[in-house]
């Protein structure tokens, strides 16, 4: 059966397919820490879009970005997206730029439900600041370069399915709303909730 189709805005017509958990949002909001647990919760597979594009590439993220740019990347992650529709049960934690780009989102939300884990630019830099492994934070001012991608890829975020704050949350907190909110969008998909 063909997936319902998805608009620009990540809104998809018709009954949706819930088969998947995609947990998308800023670097640093804890997408893939969260992502494990919850994969172990719900005993589904776990996959990282990042760690998906570095065996098709044969090389880490940072040397995607040294020697071919972001634009190389960002065709492999498109890449990625496409063969994400053909999985289930999976948990899938995506990189901080895929979930911002509206057509990522919709694909996404053919087959799965996309949880937002959402940070302050505050709260990421605390969390990412001692990390080196993230090409798009080596400039001089990472906390304003935080700043700026989050404001421009915030309204997409948005359109996730739930958003979830984790800067107010413990971590056990932020794993237990995401699988209820799974077990919620599910029951709701195969009618249990109807009438109510
Ligand atoms: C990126 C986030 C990274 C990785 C790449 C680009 C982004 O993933 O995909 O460095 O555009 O925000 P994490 O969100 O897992 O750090």
């Amino acid at each position: 059966m063909d997936p319902p189709p998805a608009n620009e805005a990540g809104a998809v017509a018709g009954p949706r397919d819930y088969r998947n958990l995609a947990l998308i949002g800023f670097m640093g909001s804890g997408k893939s820490t969260v992502g494990q647990a919850v994969a172990a919760q719900l005993h589904f597979e776990y996959v990282d879009s990042d760690r998906l594009i570095e065996t098709a590439a044969g090389m880490t993220i940072q040397e995607v970005f040294t020697r071919f740019g972001e634009s190389a990347f960002r065709d492999l992650e498109k890449r990625v997206v496409a063969d994400l529709a053909r999985r289930r049960d999976t948990v899938i934690a995506t990189g901080g730029g895929l979930g911002a780009n509206p057509e990522h989102l919709a694909s996404l939300k053919t087959h799965a439900l996309v949880v937002c884990l959402w940070a302050s630019a505050e709260v990421v830099w605390e969390r990412v600041h001692h990390h080196t492994h993230r090409p798009l934070l080596q400039v001089p001012d990472p906390l304003g370069r935080i700043r700026e991608l989050l404001a421009q890829r915030e309204p997409v975020y948005r359109q996730a399915d739930v958003l979830i704050n984790t800067g107010l949350r413990q971590f056990r907190e932020v794993v237990q709303q995401v699988v209820i909110h799974f077990h919620l969008a599910r029951a709701g998909e195969q009618g249990e909730l109807r009438g109510i």
